[in-house]
């Protein structure tokens, strides 16, 4: 008798189960099982057994020549991919809906194109005619782009499979694809596991390198399952806020290159426009004078970038005070707001705290910690920061403000862009002769910082109560 399958798949992470059920324990999601047919391999029957076939080992050293890369041209996407496309690479683009993939994809088609690469651009969602207007408004009217709107993985590799392969397929969304080997509804995780394999293979075997299109659901994975994840060489991720032109593609998985670069475009009537000096733009719409900003140099990848972190401390109207973060992280602000109450006496318990990184960028970096304390601090005492002043430093739970990698390259970045002090964590790395127009202060412990800013403003010296017991007494009775 055929062995049954197990035939119930959470759509949300791809766990298996004999029989429905309402929850997936594997993700705890709700309602994401349904039922799925896949048929048992085809061809080799139980119990017979294939005798293998031989194939050759290759050495290692110098076999080969190092994998070739063909770069896109359009530069800040070959930042995020190391460089350009290694073949027979498979690379997973995720992103929010409408959040400009498919542009993107088109505008790296079209630039590799014109420069007489062969490029195929299969849509699953858009029709031909659809595509062709798009590429109109992006001034791609000319580039030899091979497209089509298809949604069957083999006829897609049978038609690629004819003549000699082309350099770059790009699939928009995968979700789309479906493929006979599976008996499941497209969409669902066992079609696209399906489909993906099947370009996989196509790309290995034929050397084209494959872009495949992901849609994310609400949480921001890229849906379907983990293991197209795990089965493609690159996952990459376009991202940005609705609120902003600004668009930024990161690097959450690459075999051949760095993860940590981001690549930086801004969405124009034209298409996405490449923003090679993310600083400035992000600079570009900051609000001087007023208490609760502090300019973060910060370090995407290889390249610095400086962003305004802004906080806004107010009394609290309801019983718990509410903290709201975006672009950072919320257990970082946690851990922050008890150092600062912990080593530093600033109680903020009957105060509602609110971060935001300006420009929709999203920081990871722990050096990001100082510039948020002095966001805080500033929006807490009421008192603006100096305009032309630059922070970084890590804080550990003891209250020391630590060094951080890459310390020169923020300077020069802060003074190539018209800053004139920096704060800085005491320690290695730091040398003030190489940044002579830059002043440079730097602490080594937080509750310095906290209280060298605060010297001499008699606001903030009454709203910050000390931990000693003597002047603990009246509480914030003056606001
Ligand atoms: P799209 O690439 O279709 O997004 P995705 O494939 O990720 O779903 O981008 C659609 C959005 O981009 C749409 O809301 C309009 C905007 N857009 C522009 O602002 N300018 C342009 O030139 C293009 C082509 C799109
Ligand atoms: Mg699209």
């Amino acid at each position: 008798m055929a062995r049954r399958e197990m035939s119930f798949v959470c759509q949300s992470c791809g766990a298996a189960y004999g029989r429905w059920q309402g929850k997936c324990e594997a993700c705890g999601e709700w309602n994401t099982i349904t039922e799925e047919t896949s048929t048992p391999a085809q061809g080799t029957p139980r119990g017979k057994r294939r005798k293998g076939r031989l194939f050759a080992l290759e050495p290692l050293p110098g076999a080969t020549d190092t994998p070739s890369r063909l770069p896109s041209s359009v530069a800040e996407f070959d930042r995020v991919t190391g460089g350009g496309f290694v073949r027979g690479s498979v690379l997973l683009l995720g992103g929010d809906p409408g959040i400009g993939k498919s542009t993107l994809l088109l505008q790296v088609a079209g630039a590799l194109a014109r420069k007489q690469h062969a490029v195929v651009f299969i849509s699953g969602e858009e029709a031909v005619a659809q595509i062709r207007m798009r590429a109109d408004r992006l001034g791609l009217a000319d580039a030899p782009v091979r497209l089509a709107a298809e949604t069957s993985v083999e006829d897609i590799v049978s038609t690629l499979g004819e003549g000699p392969a082309p350099r770059l397929v790009i699939i928009d969304s995968v979700q789309t694809m479906w493929t006979e080997a599976v008996d499941a509804a497209p969409g669902t995780v066992t079609q696209v596991r399906a489909s993906a394999q099947t370009l996989i293979r196509f790309a290995k075997s034929s050397g084209a390198a494959v872009i495949l299109v992901g849609h994310v659901t609400k949480d921001g994975q890229i849906a379907g399952p983990r293991v197209v994840e795990h089965m493609v060489d690159a996952v990459l991720s376009f991202e940005g806020e609705g609120s902003h032109q600004f668009r930024i593609l990161r690097g959450l998985k690459n075999r051949f290159g760095p993860t940590d670069e981001i690549g930086v475009f801004e969405m124009t009537g034209g298409g996405l426009r490449e923003i090679a000096n993310p600083s400035e733009l992000f600079l570009s719409e900051r609000d001087l004078g007023s208490p609760g900003t502090a300019v973060f140099a910060g370090i995407e990848g290889s390249r610095p970038v400086l962003v305004e972190m802004q906080a806004l401390v107010a009394p609290t109207s309801f019983g718990m005070p509410r903290r709201a973060v975006n672009g950072w992280d919320a257990n970082r602000l946690s851990m922050l707001l008890a150092v600062l109450e912990a080593h530093c006496g600033l109680n903020l318990s009957g105060h509602d705290v609110y971060l935001n990184v300006a420009s929709g960028l999203r920081i990871q970096e722990p050096a990001a910690d100082l510039a948020a304390a002095a966001a805080l601090l500033s929006s807490f005492g009421n008192a603006p920061l100096p305009a032309d002043a630059v922070y970084f430093g890590e804080i550990s739970l003891s209250g020391t403000v630590r060094p951080v990698t890459q310390s020169s390259a923020r300077l020069r970045e802060a003074e190539r862009l018209g800053f004139s002090r920096a704060v800085v964590p005491d320690g290695p790395g730091i040398d003030p002769a190489s940044n002579p127009g830059l002043s440079i202060e730097s602490f080594g412990r937080l509750n310095k910082f906290v209280e060298k800013m605060f010297a001499g403003e008699k606001l903030i010296a009454r709203r910050v109560r000390r931990m000693e017991p003597e002047r603990s007494a009246p509480a914030r009775s003056e606001t």
